[in-house]
């Protein structure tokens, strides 16, 4: 029974929440709808932080993709050893788990130290920053914890094929039943995240990535340059 709450209800109640919450939010609250910036309340540190962060987080999705969402046959099919897969994903994995890491606690310590930000940031900002940072922590002490010091976990024979049985509708919750307990977790807070997206900042994720490159720049500029022009 608890598996069967844990590996298909729970995943598929927070799925729900997060369609239903974004169908919800982007019809009624377009307007508070992405992640509105406090670039000039304080620069210098967001933009470490934020950088680190976000080229960290695209690249361990696209870590995520071949090792959830592409099957283990895949990489048999073109020779790449098993061996060979977990010492790329670890040292790959390890370095942009750092970098997100590391980049997130820049994101919390400026949300912390300077006082301006931190009067403009709500609970949520909060809640979303510190559930990143939980998250974020246990991936990365998976990758480079659990895998060099225990043992490679191969989890393209559990967590990969779950995962494509839940997004498939053909949800198999006994393939989640042996997996090391730093993993479920990880995946268990990874669904309460997706659940919190609609009432948080990172709705900007599904909308932004679309148009950013695009649209116009938008200029802040010092009082000192705007008085010589
Ligand atoms: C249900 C969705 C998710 C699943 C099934 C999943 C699964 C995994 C697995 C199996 C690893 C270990 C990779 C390895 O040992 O080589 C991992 C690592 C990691 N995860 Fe997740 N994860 C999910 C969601 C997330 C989310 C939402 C985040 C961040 C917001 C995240 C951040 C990370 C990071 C930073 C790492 C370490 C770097 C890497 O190996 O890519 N994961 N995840």
């Amino acid at each position: 029974m608890i598996s069967l709450f844990l590996w298909v209800i729970y995943p598929y109640l927070a799925l729900c929440i997060m369609v239903v919450g974004l169908l919800f939010r982007y019809n009624y609250g377009q307007l508070h709808w992405g992640a509105p910036s406090t670039e000039l309340l304080e620069k210098k540190t967001l933009r470490v932080g934020s950088l680190l962060f976000h080229w960290g987080i695209i690249f361990a999705f696209i870590g995520h993709v071949m090792g959830i969402l592409i099957p283990r046959s895949v990489y048999d099919y073109f020779g790449v050893t098993e061996a060979l897969y977990h010492f790329n994903a670890i040292l790959f994995g390890g370095i942009v788990g750092v970098i997100t890491w590391v980049g997130l606690l820049v994101l919390i310590f400026r949300k912390i130290y300077f006082k301006r930000v931190r009067k403009k940031a709500g609970l949520s900002d909060f809640a979303t920053l510190v559930s990143l940072l939980i998250i974020v922590t246990l991936g990365t002490s998976m990758t480079i914890g659990y895998n060099v010091m225990v043992e490679p976990y191969e989890y393209r024979n559990t967590i990969g094929p779950w995962f494509r049985g839940i997004l498939t509708f053909r949800p198999n919750p006994l393939l989640m039943v042996g997996v090391p307990l730093l993993f479920q977790i990880h995946v268990i807070l990874s669904f309460a995240l997706f659940a919190l997206i609609p009432f948080t900042k990172l709705v900007h994720f599904w909308t932004l990535p679309a148009r950013y490159p695009a649209r116009a720049p938008l200029q802040y500029r010092s009082r000192v340059n705007y008085r010589k022009e």
